[in-house]
């Protein structure tokens, strides 16, 4: 018999030293895989377009959690034909790079909803909010009319945005100082918000729920609906990717 068939039948036999070498490869193995991740600034891909949240946009991204919103709805298209046929572009991990909680999810009740934003008219949602089967009769998604109703109570922004810079989310002093004015602002026909869309590219700014008079949880709601997914231009991307 070989050397080699000697020295492993020694290593299968006796458990301490086959303890010692499996442990070696497996510190082996894992530097191999972790210790270059030390070395590279970002694991993720930068994505033109992507920005952090508005501070209205983030409110209604709260109410989304706190209504469970995530317990029927994905937001994650999968690189699947059907998939991208139906939702659009497959999501890149760009997208959900300053979401914290990230809103993958992975059950599909209802559809997902990554890319829904502009697909309806504000009215719409407000109208399914209020009472998924008066516009979908087949629907089984439960209302949340109270949403219309109940005033926004956000909180303060600038310390929701002073936790989300603290883990790496790009809010310059300026949006943290603004967060409570901005707030309010991306939601008032009458403010004047030049100022919030230069520094939220495309961030739609006007009143969401019909009820200018009122800032409610449903104009956060729908803000954040409105802007799921509009962020980065797919179709330059795709015109980049295969010319036709
Ligand atoms: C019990 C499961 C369930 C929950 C919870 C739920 N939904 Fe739905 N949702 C559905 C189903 C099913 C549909 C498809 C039928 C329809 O359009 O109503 C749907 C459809 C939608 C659509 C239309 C999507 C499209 O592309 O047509 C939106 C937008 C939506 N839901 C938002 C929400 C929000 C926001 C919440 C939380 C406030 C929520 N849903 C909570 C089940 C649910």
């Amino acid at each position: 018999m070989s050397t080699i068939t000697e020295n492993h039948k020694k290593l299968e036999r006796n458990v301490t030293l086959l303890g010692v070498f499996a442990f070696l490869a497996v510190i082996i193995g894992g530097l191999v895989e972790i210790v270059p991740l030390f070395w590279v600034k970002n694991t993720v891909e930068k994505v033109e377009g992507m920005r952090p949240y508005t501070p209205l946009e983030l409110a209604g991204r709260n109410i989304y959690m706190r209504e469970g919103c995530y317990n029927c709805h994905s937001q994650m298209v999968r690189p699947f034909r059907d998939e991208v046929e139906r939702y659009g572009h497959y999501s890149l991990a760009a997208e959900s790079m300053y979401d914290h909680p990230f809103q993958w999810g992975s059950k599909r009740t209802g559809p997902d909803l990554a890319r829904v934003g502009g697909r309806y008219s504000d009215e719409w949602h407000v109208q399914h909010l209020i009472d998924p089967r008066s516009v979908v009769p087949e629907s089984i998604m439960p209302p949340y009319a109270f949403l219309a109703e109940r005033e926004l109570k956000a909180g303060d922004m600038t310390k929701h945005l002073t936790a989300l810079s603290r883990v790496g989310v790009p809010y310059s002093e300026k949006d943290i100082e603004q967060a409570n004015a901005d707030l309010a602002a991306q939601a008032d026909p009458e403010a004047d918000t030049d100022d919030l869309l230069a520094r939220y590219p495309k961030a739609q700014a006007r009143d969401f729920d019909g009820n200018p008079g009122k800032l409610t949880e449903m104009d956060a709601l729908v803000a954040y609906m409105q802007m799921l997914g509009t962020l980065v231009d797919f179709k330059a991307a795709e015109a980049q990717e295969q010319p036709r």
